[in-house]
């Protein structure tokens, strides 16, 4: 279901909160924007002036190494002055509401929020309460939704692989607590891959996970029978309630992924891991750091995502692949 949150009056991308109903056309005008803005990043002077004199605000109010940093690059890129808000040292600490921290660093004329937050719905909560020129992307809430991860894999799937319709994507693990997973499903599934399975314990499937349009397996030979790409999951025993697997060493024998298990997928699948990576628990380190893993440069193309992200909800289609190409605008 579109989320009109989104989108202004005018149809364009306000904010970016979650995948989910994202129209195909706006997901393919990211990527594309993305995939000029990598020549950005292979530049001596690594900037473009789109967002000069603009400010972004990071509100990271849970922890994050790849998503945080990857965002503050981007917006220097462009060329916007970046806030790093610590939450720990701020008035958050005190009491502060999350919309009364927002409503003040508002007043201090900031034009973006980048929200990371455990609270599902955090986001959406800050969205509905800015005013029009103030700018929310979610960086991550809770387990529901991760659309800038989401939209850096099929990025690097799309380089990596070529087109998502030809392909048959894994995902593998923690699916019940992971946002990443919702938003990678909702993603695929947007530009038709040809096929989307998700590959875990029934214990950390959601109920009805079939119903978004995924094969569930729980033999994770069998799910890797044949696919191109495979992305593996961190278990989330920080979000867990009650004992899901019996223990790290089967689950490891039954679900992490050995080069052994990798030679069920095609001889040429990639191996995709959002971060942070569990070695010995979700996947071995001989995998992690071999030939077919792209783990490393999913996390550089996070930078020219979220650069394409934050261009085309401040400056529009036109100003970001002006921009990117180095045409003045
Ligand atoms: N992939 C991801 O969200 O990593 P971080 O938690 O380090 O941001």
């Amino acid at each position: 279901m579109r989320d009109d949150l989104q989108f202004d009056s005018h149809g364009r991308l306000r904010h970016l909160l979650t995948i989910e109903g994202l129209p195909r056309q706006t997901v393919l005008d990211i990527l594309n924007t993305a995939e000029s803005f990598i020549s950005v990043g292979e530049r001596e002077i690594k900037k473009v002036p789109l967002l000069r004199g603009k400010t972004v605000v990071n509100l990271f109010f849970e922890s994050s190494t790849r998503t945080r940093t990857t965002f503050e690059i981007a917006a220097k890129r462009l060329s916007a002055d970046v806030i790093n808000l610590n939450p720990a040292a701020s008035s958050t600490s005190k009491g502060e509401t999350l919309l009364d921290t927002v409503r003040n660093l508002e007043a201090m004329h900031t034009e973006l929020f980048v929200v990371r937050h455990r609270e599902s719905g955090a986001a959406h909560l800050i969205a509905r309460h800015v005013p029009e020129h103030v700018h929310i992307v979610n960086a991550g809430d809770g387990r529901h939704a991760h659309p800038t991860q989401a939209l850096l894999d099929l990025f690097t799937i799309r380089r990596h692989k070529g087109p998502i319709e030809n392909l048959k994507v894994a995902i593998v693990g923690d699916i019940l607590h992971s946002r990443v997973a919702r938003s990678a499903i909702h993603a695929l599934t947007t530009l038709g891959a040809a096929e989307v399975r998700v590959i875990a314990p029934k214990t950390l499937l959601p109920t009805a996970v079939e119903k978004l349009g995924v094969h569930a397996y729980s033999d994770m030979r069998l799910g890797l029978t044949g696919v191109d790409v495979i992305i593996m999951l961190r278990l989330q025993r920080e979000r867990m309630v009650g004992a899901l697997i019996s223990s790290e060493q089967e689950y490891f024998n039954l679900y992490g992924l050995t080069q052994e298990k990798l030679e069920c997928a095609k001889p040429d699948a990639i191996v995709m891991h959002p971060g942070p990576m569990n070695r010995g628990l979700d996947i071995d380190s001989a995998v992690a750091d071999g030939p077919r893993s792209v783990i490393l440069p999913q996390v550089t193309y996070g930078i020219a995502v979220r650069m394409a992200i934050m261009a085309l909800i401040m400056g529009g289609t036109a100003q970001a692949e002006g921009a990117a190409v180095g045409r003045r605008t």
